[in-house]
């Protein structure tokens, strides 16, 4: 369930008509929710219960330092992939304790800074990651905390663009090789093995791939335990899917209880990291259509939001909700809602019955997770603003870049 619903004929997002933030703020406007993101967090932290656990939500799937900062005041760990992600989990006042560290190619310095912060877990992905880190936590007199990412080789039944859990995906280390380097890991003096990783792909909408999983996952964890290496937490990274259209993924309910049947009595701590799910449905973009285009074969609704500001129709052909804010009550006719960028790829969606004029507002819906996380500056189009609706108040928690922000930092050849 999200904050989105139309009153007296126009959408709101909790008590603000998108008209009044369209007006506020201009568009292109990512619009985000409070209360549906801190809903979200929430049906995790409760869905887990009193088996001991952290919410470490993905940061890369909105790294608002306002969202950041709202699920850090709820007590809320992060998933990282970069210092730059670190950087934010601090500046929103998030806790570095509670950070664990994901992604293939940690740099040195990436690794210096997290070691220096005290995150709590280091995901490593191969052999020579594990070297370097036990050299840089050396050289710095501490100990790093390790998790080894398995790579299970389940299918996520995904798009394969973000599916990462089989054995041909640059992720993790192969479930079969993942006992070999615990033991290498254990003979290393400046880590500290503390868990088990395993992320197998995102937007997942069936139990089963996450269930297989962690039965490969829970099935070397107690190999481990019979050669002394004890674990103490069992990270089930992120994944799940959210409703964009017509998919039913399971809610945060159903996953964690199928997760802890799984799990019964164990005594390990669970991490999971969602990000979509936390932060999908808790935004909106809002666009003004600016011309309407009909041609021989097609109309065109050329509107001022593009693949710049939101790339993942163009990118994985996903389909977003695209509805307007104000309803005409017309029966509409079949639209290619497309942006200003030069690409034929620069579509929000395709074929969308819609009855439409120039000027009218629409919300493409489910925006919240890897919308302005993946915009970029293509076409030299500044990155749009971010404004967070708290029930009848709105704050403006990224100011639309200007084009001297844009440029900031190119410099011409000396004459
Ligand atoms: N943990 C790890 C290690 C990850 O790689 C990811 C996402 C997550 C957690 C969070 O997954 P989620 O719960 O959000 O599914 N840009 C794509 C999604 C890429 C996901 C990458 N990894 C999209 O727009 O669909």
């Amino acid at each position: 369930m999200d904050h989105f619903n139309y009153h007296h004929g126009v959408l709101h997002v909790e008590a603000l008509s998108l008209e009044t933030l369209a007006q506020r703020h201009g568009t292109p406007l990512y619009v985000y929710s409070r209360a549906t993101l801190e809903r979200h967090w929430h049906a995790f932290d409760r869905a887990l219960g009193d088996h001991p656990h952290l919410v470490c939500y993905a940061v890369k799937a909105n790294s608002s330092l306002a969202v950041l900062n709202l699920l850090a005041r709820l007590g809320s760990g992060f998933d990282i992939v970069s210092v730059g992600e670190l950087e934010r989990v601090v500046r929103a006042g998030g806790d570095p304790g509670k950070v664990v560290f994901s992604g293939v190619g940690k740099r040195t310095d990436e690794m210096r800074r997290a070691l220096e912060l005290g995150i709590r877990c280091f995901n490593v992905e191969s052999a020579a990651e594990l070297e370097r880190l036990n050299a840089e936590a050396g050289a710095l007199g501490v100990t790093a905390p390790v998790s080894l990412r398995v790579n299970p080789d389940v299918d996520a039944q995904t798009h394969p663009y973000i599916s990462t859990g089989l054995k041909e995906n640059k992720f993790g280390v192969d479930v079969t090789d993942a006992l070999e380097l615990y033991r290498r890991a254990a003979a290393l003096p400046h880590l500290n093995i503390i868990g088990i990783d395993c992320h197998i792909g995102s937007q997942l909408t069936r139990l089963e791939p996450f269930v297989d999983a962690l039965h490969r996952v829970l099935h070397l964890a107690r190999t481990l335990e019979d050669e002394g290496i004890r674990l103490h937490h069992l990270d089930l990274g992120g994944g799940l899917g959210i409703c964009y259209r017509d998919e039913h993924p399971p809610l945060p309910e159903q996953y964690a209880q199928a997760m802890l049947a799984v799990l019964q009595d164990t005594h390990y701590e669970i991490l999971v990291e969602p990000g979509r799910a936390i932060a999908g449905n808790a935004g909106v973009l809002l666009t003004q259509v600016e011309y309407l285009k009909p041609t021989r074969h097609k109309h065109f609704a050329i509107v001022d939001a593009a693949m710049n500001d939101l790339i993942r129709p163009a990118l994985y052909s996903a389909w977003m909700d695209i509805v307007p804010v104000r309803p005409r009550g017309g029966e509409g006719i079949p639209y290619d809602v497309v942006g200003p960028v030069c690409e034929t790829g620069d579509f929000l969606g395709k074929a969308r019955t819609l009855d439409l004029a120039a000027g009218d507002l629409l919300a493409v819906r489910s925006a919240g997770a890897y919308g302005f996380t993946m915009s970029s500056n293509y076409n030299t189009r500044p990155r749009p603003a971010e404004v967070m609706v708290d029930g009848d108040r709105d704050w403006l928690i990224h100011r639309r870049q200007t084009l001297d922000e844009l440029m900031a930092g190119e410099t011409l050849l000396p004459g």
